[in-house]
Protein backbone atom coordinates (compact mmCIF):
# COMPACT_ATOMS: atom_id res chain seq x y z
CA UNK A 1 0.00 0.00 0.00
CA UNK A 2 1.41 3.53 -0.39
CA UNK A 3 1.57 5.98 2.50
CA UNK A 4 -1.01 8.68 2.04
CA UNK A 5 0.18 11.73 2.19
CA UNK A 6 -0.83 13.85 5.27
CA UNK A 7 -2.77 16.79 4.77
CA UNK A 8 -4.69 18.03 1.38
CA UNK A 9 -4.62 15.20 -1.33
CA UNK A 10 -7.97 14.39 -3.59
CA UNK A 11 -7.25 11.03 -3.60
CA UNK A 12 -6.55 10.27 -0.13
CA UNK A 13 -10.17 9.17 1.00
CA UNK A 14 -10.01 5.77 -0.84
CA UNK A 15 -6.67 4.80 0.91
CA UNK A 16 -7.23 5.55 4.55
CA UNK A 17 -10.67 4.16 4.32
CA UNK A 18 -8.88 0.92 3.44
CA UNK A 19 -6.49 1.55 5.80
CA UNK A 20 -9.09 1.68 8.47
CA UNK A 21 -10.71 -1.35 6.75
CA UNK A 22 -8.45 -3.63 7.52
CA UNK A 23 -7.05 -2.41 11.31
CA UNK A 24 -10.09 -2.18 12.12
CA UNK A 25 -10.50 -5.96 14.29
CA UNK A 26 -7.47 -4.76 16.63
CA UNK A 27 -8.24 -1.28 16.62
CA UNK A 28 -9.84 -1.02 19.67
CA UNK A 29 -7.45 -2.78 21.81
CA UNK A 30 -4.24 -0.91 20.14
CA UNK A 31 -5.49 2.12 21.18
CA UNK A 32 -6.40 1.23 24.67
CA UNK A 33 -2.65 -0.60 24.43
CA UNK A 34 -0.85 2.41 22.62
CA UNK A 35 -2.26 5.27 25.02
CA UNK A 36 -1.89 3.31 27.92
CA UNK A 37 -5.58 3.80 28.54
CA UNK A 38 -5.41 7.73 28.68
CA UNK A 39 -7.78 7.97 25.47
CA UNK A 40 -10.32 6.99 27.54
CA UNK A 41 -10.15 10.31 29.60
CA UNK A 42 -9.32 12.38 26.86
CA UNK A 43 -13.01 11.42 24.99
CA UNK A 44 -14.81 12.06 28.27
CA UNK A 45 -13.55 15.57 28.46
CA UNK A 46 -14.80 15.53 24.83
CA UNK A 47 -18.23 14.41 25.76
CA UNK A 48 -18.63 16.68 28.82
CA UNK A 49 -17.78 19.57 26.51
CA UNK A 50 -20.37 18.40 23.57
CA UNK A 51 -23.19 17.63 26.35
CA UNK A 52 -22.41 21.08 27.95
CA UNK A 53 -25.38 22.94 26.44
CA UNK A 54 -27.94 19.87 26.57
CA UNK A 55 -28.30 18.83 22.35
CA UNK A 56 -30.99 16.78 21.53
CA UNK A 57 -29.14 15.37 18.07
CA UNK A 58 -25.71 15.06 17.94
CA UNK A 59 -23.24 14.05 15.37
CA UNK A 60 -19.95 12.10 15.37
CA UNK A 61 -18.37 12.26 12.22
CA UNK A 62 -15.22 9.84 11.59
CA UNK A 63 -17.30 7.81 14.82
CA UNK A 64 -14.87 4.53 13.81
CA UNK A 65 -15.74 1.94 15.98
CA UNK A 66 -17.86 4.11 17.81
CA UNK A 67 -16.18 4.36 21.53
CA UNK A 68 -17.08 8.47 21.29
CA UNK A 69 -20.69 8.20 20.11
CA UNK A 70 -21.41 5.28 22.69
CA UNK A 71 -20.18 7.58 25.80
CA UNK A 72 -22.23 10.05 23.99
CA UNK A 73 -25.52 8.09 24.36
CA UNK A 74 -24.71 6.48 28.08
CA UNK A 75 -23.95 9.80 29.20
CA UNK A 76 -27.25 11.34 27.51
CA UNK A 77 -29.88 8.33 26.54
CA UNK A 78 -32.59 11.08 25.86
CA UNK A 79 -30.12 12.79 23.38
CA UNK A 80 -30.23 11.48 18.93
CA UNK A 81 -26.56 10.21 18.72
CA UNK A 82 -25.72 9.04 14.98
CA UNK A 83 -21.96 8.16 13.82
CA UNK A 84 -20.57 8.31 10.34
CA UNK A 85 -17.77 7.22 8.78
CA UNK A 86 -16.44 5.94 5.65
CA UNK A 87 -14.66 2.79 6.62
CA UNK A 88 -17.57 -0.15 6.54
CA UNK A 89 -15.20 -2.42 8.51
CA UNK A 90 -14.66 0.13 11.38
CA UNK A 91 -18.60 0.70 11.53
CA UNK A 92 -19.48 -3.14 11.54
CA UNK A 93 -17.16 -2.87 14.45
CA UNK A 94 -18.93 -0.14 16.12
CA UNK A 95 -22.66 -1.85 15.32
CA UNK A 96 -21.76 -4.86 17.43
CA UNK A 97 -20.78 -2.66 20.00
CA UNK A 98 -24.12 -0.84 20.00
CA UNK A 99 -25.94 -3.75 19.75
CA UNK A 100 -24.51 -5.35 22.99
CA UNK A 101 -25.00 -2.45 24.79
CA UNK A 102 -28.49 -2.62 23.70
CA UNK A 103 -28.88 1.12 22.56
CA UNK A 104 -30.27 3.08 19.69
CA UNK A 105 -27.39 4.45 18.09
CA UNK A 106 -27.22 4.50 14.01
CA UNK A 107 -24.31 3.73 12.55
CA UNK A 108 -23.87 5.32 9.03
CA UNK A 109 -21.69 4.96 5.87
CA UNK A 110 -20.95 8.38 4.86
CA UNK A 111 -18.05 10.28 3.47
CA UNK A 112 -16.97 13.55 6.34
CA UNK A 113 -16.98 15.69 2.94
CA UNK A 114 -20.56 15.42 1.68
CA UNK A 115 -22.52 14.22 5.15
CA UNK A 116 -26.01 13.24 4.32
CA UNK A 117 -27.83 16.12 6.33
CA UNK A 118 -29.88 19.40 5.75
CA UNK A 119 -27.82 22.33 7.05
CA UNK A 120 -28.54 22.97 10.42
CA UNK A 121 -29.40 19.18 11.72
CA UNK A 122 -27.33 18.99 14.77
CA UNK A 123 -26.82 20.93 17.86
CA UNK A 124 -23.66 19.80 18.59
CA UNK A 125 -21.02 17.57 16.66
CA UNK A 126 -17.68 15.84 17.73
CA UNK A 127 -14.92 14.36 15.64
CA UNK A 128 -12.44 12.41 17.66
CA UNK A 129 -8.96 11.86 16.04
CA UNK A 130 -10.48 11.85 12.39
CA UNK A 131 -9.95 15.12 10.88
CA UNK A 132 -6.45 14.85 10.15
CA UNK A 133 -7.49 11.36 7.77
CA UNK A 134 -9.73 14.22 5.84
CA UNK A 135 -8.42 14.70 1.91
CA UNK A 136 -9.71 18.54 2.46
CA UNK A 137 -9.47 19.21 5.98
CA UNK A 138 -11.04 23.23 5.46
CA UNK A 139 -13.75 21.31 3.38
CA UNK A 140 -14.44 19.37 5.88
CA UNK A 141 -14.63 21.71 8.91
CA UNK A 142 -17.21 23.62 6.73
CA UNK A 143 -18.93 20.84 6.31
CA UNK A 144 -19.34 20.41 9.77
CA UNK A 145 -20.48 24.00 10.22
CA UNK A 146 -22.85 23.19 7.52
CA UNK A 147 -24.63 20.72 9.74
CA UNK A 148 -25.00 22.53 12.92
CA UNK A 149 -27.46 24.59 13.71
CA UNK A 150 -26.30 28.22 14.82
CA UNK A 151 -25.29 28.32 18.62
CA UNK A 152 -24.48 24.80 17.77
CA UNK A 153 -21.16 23.21 19.36
CA UNK A 154 -18.80 21.48 17.56
CA UNK A 155 -15.89 19.25 19.84
CA UNK A 156 -12.90 18.36 18.38
CA UNK A 157 -10.00 15.93 19.86
CA UNK A 158 -7.06 15.49 18.02
CA UNK A 159 -2.97 14.99 18.48
CA UNK A 160 -1.08 18.03 17.85
CA UNK A 161 2.20 18.02 15.94
CA UNK A 162 4.97 16.98 18.86
CA UNK A 163 6.49 20.66 20.18
CA UNK A 164 10.43 20.94 19.39
CA UNK A 165 11.29 20.33 23.17
CA UNK A 166 12.62 17.40 25.31
CA UNK A 167 8.55 15.80 25.87
CA UNK A 168 7.98 16.32 21.40
CA UNK A 169 11.32 14.39 20.79
CA UNK A 170 10.16 11.96 23.23
CA UNK A 171 6.71 11.26 21.54
CA UNK A 172 8.03 11.81 18.12
CA UNK A 173 10.50 8.67 19.25
CA UNK A 174 7.31 6.78 20.58
CA UNK A 175 5.65 7.67 17.23
CA UNK A 176 8.03 6.44 14.52
CA UNK A 177 9.63 3.59 16.38
CA UNK A 178 7.78 1.91 19.52
CA UNK A 179 4.15 2.08 17.55
CA UNK A 180 5.07 0.72 14.31
CA UNK A 181 6.58 -2.18 16.22
CA UNK A 182 3.56 -2.32 18.48
CA UNK A 183 1.14 -1.61 16.05
CA UNK A 184 2.08 -3.38 12.92
CA UNK A 185 3.02 -6.49 15.30
CA UNK A 186 -0.83 -6.33 16.87
CA UNK A 187 -2.60 -5.29 14.21
CA UNK A 188 -0.56 -7.24 11.27
CA UNK A 189 -0.42 -3.47 9.26
CA UNK A 190 3.25 -2.07 10.27
CA UNK A 191 2.35 0.57 7.18
CA UNK A 192 -1.27 1.80 9.42
CA UNK A 193 0.87 2.49 12.42
CA UNK A 194 3.65 3.93 10.58
CA UNK A 195 0.76 6.16 8.92
CA UNK A 196 -0.94 7.38 11.86
CA UNK A 197 2.17 9.06 14.30
CA UNK A 198 3.17 10.58 10.84
CA UNK A 199 -0.10 11.97 9.92
CA UNK A 200 0.08 13.74 13.44
CA UNK A 201 3.55 14.92 12.50
CA UNK A 202 2.33 16.77 9.69
CA UNK A 203 -0.94 18.16 11.06
CA UNK A 204 -1.65 21.80 12.27
CA UNK A 205 -0.89 22.28 15.87
CA UNK A 206 -3.50 23.92 17.93
CA UNK A 207 -3.39 27.22 16.95
CA UNK A 208 -3.68 26.72 13.50
CA UNK A 209 -6.37 24.29 13.89
CA UNK A 210 -8.18 26.94 16.16
CA UNK A 211 -7.80 29.59 13.13
CA UNK A 212 -8.93 26.93 10.65
CA UNK A 213 -12.04 26.75 12.80
CA UNK A 214 -12.72 30.23 13.16
CA UNK A 215 -12.57 30.77 9.17
CA UNK A 216 -14.76 27.76 8.93
CA UNK A 217 -17.66 29.63 10.57
CA UNK A 218 -16.79 29.12 14.36
CA UNK A 219 -16.99 31.82 17.35
CA UNK A 220 -15.44 31.69 19.74
CA UNK A 221 -12.87 28.90 19.41
CA UNK A 222 -10.33 27.64 22.62
CA UNK A 223 -8.63 24.49 22.78
CA UNK A 224 -7.11 23.13 25.91
CA UNK A 225 -4.13 20.73 25.74
CA UNK A 226 -4.56 16.89 27.49
CA UNK A 227 -1.86 15.03 29.10
CA UNK A 228 0.76 17.62 28.57
CA UNK A 229 0.15 18.06 24.70
CA UNK A 230 -0.14 14.24 23.79
CA UNK A 231 -3.67 15.29 22.85
CA UNK A 232 -5.86 18.45 22.14
CA UNK A 233 -9.71 19.55 22.28
CA UNK A 234 -10.95 22.16 20.55
CA UNK A 235 -14.19 23.79 21.54
CA UNK A 236 -16.21 26.26 18.74
CA UNK A 237 -19.65 27.55 18.46
CA UNK A 238 -20.69 27.88 15.25
CA UNK A 239 -21.64 31.94 14.58
C1 LIG B 1 -8.21 7.33 14.01
S1 LIG B 1 -9.83 6.81 13.57
C2 LIG B 1 -10.81 7.55 14.85
C3 LIG B 1 -12.09 6.80 15.09
C4 LIG B 1 -12.91 7.26 16.28
N1 LIG B 1 -13.40 8.61 16.11
C5 LIG B 1 -12.12 7.15 17.54
O1 LIG B 1 -12.00 8.14 18.25
O2 LIG B 1 -11.63 6.07 17.84
C6 LIG B 1 -10.18 7.82 12.20
C7 LIG B 1 -11.50 7.50 11.53
O3 LIG B 1 -11.79 8.55 10.60
C8 LIG B 1 -12.46 7.96 9.52
N2 LIG B 1 -12.41 8.92 8.41
C9 LIG B 1 -11.32 9.52 7.89
N3 LIG B 1 -11.67 10.33 6.88
C10 LIG B 1 -13.03 10.24 6.76
C11 LIG B 1 -13.98 10.83 5.89
N4 LIG B 1 -13.61 11.68 4.92
N5 LIG B 1 -15.28 10.50 6.05
C12 LIG B 1 -15.66 9.63 7.01
N6 LIG B 1 -14.81 9.03 7.85
C13 LIG B 1 -13.50 9.33 7.74
C14 LIG B 1 -11.71 6.67 9.29
O4 LIG B 1 -12.42 5.75 8.50
C15 LIG B 1 -11.49 6.21 10.72
O5 LIG B 1 -12.53 5.37 11.16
Amino acid sequence: MTTPPPGQAPDKGPVVAAMFDRIAPRYDRLNRLLSGGVDTAWRREAVREALADDPVRVLDVATGTADLALMLKRARPQADVVGVDFAEAMLAVGRTKVRRAGLELPLLYADALALPFEDGRFDALTVAYGLRNFADVEAGLREMRRVLRTGGRVVVLEFPPPPANLAGRALRWYGRTVMPIIGGWLSGDRTAYAYLPASTEAFLDPDELTRALALAGFDPVRHRLQSFGVSAVHIGVAA
